[in-house]
């Protein structure tokens, strides 16, 4: 009897929270999503690399789809779409609240090899943020860090 009631008790909170578990990448409402920016993240042993795509505005219509710069221009306020790629092992995308690299998390995704992995986060302050990996991947794993720089509006 008592594991039918422990049973009972996990298929309970597998339902309780199953709507935390969306079988897709989860995608804010987003008015204009040609508001989105997205930004193309590569993680490897030990380094992250941020790209940015760029916008083809200038009326020029040789398709360049997949046209990233290094330069990453996000504003405060803005909504970004990180897509992180591993080029080996598992990490940890986390991009904290500062520059201070021991500062509190805001957000936090695993980089699973093989997948595109997807986030989106709104960045309310300008400021440098640090990007931080959240799991360990090898002896360097505490140095594998990075920043992002929001400008104010
Ligand atoms: Cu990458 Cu830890």
């Amino acid at each position: 009897y008592w594991g039918i009631f422990v049973a009972g008790l996990l298929i309970y909170m597998w339902l309780l929270g199953y709507q935390w578990m969306p079988p897709v990448a989860f995608q804010p409402a987003i008015e204009n999503p040609d508001e989105i920016k997205t930004i193309k993240v590569t993680a490897g042993q030990w380094f992250w690399t941020l790209e940015q795509e760029v916008r083809a505005d200038t009326g020029n219509n040789q398709s360049n789809n997949n046209n990233y710069s290094s330069q990453i221009t996000v504003n405060a306020g803005d909504t970004v779409k990180f897509v992180a790629r591993s080029q080996d092992v598992n990490h940890g995308f986390a991009i904290l609240s500062s520059s201070n690299s021991m500062d509190s998390p805001l957000i936090q995704m695993q980089v699973v090899p093989g997948y595109d992995n997807i986030v989106y986060y709104t960045f309310d302050k300008p400021g440098i943020y640090t990007i931080r990996c959240f799991e360990y991947c090898g002896w360097n794993h505490p140095y594998m860090l990075s920043q992002i720089t929001i400008e104010a509006v």
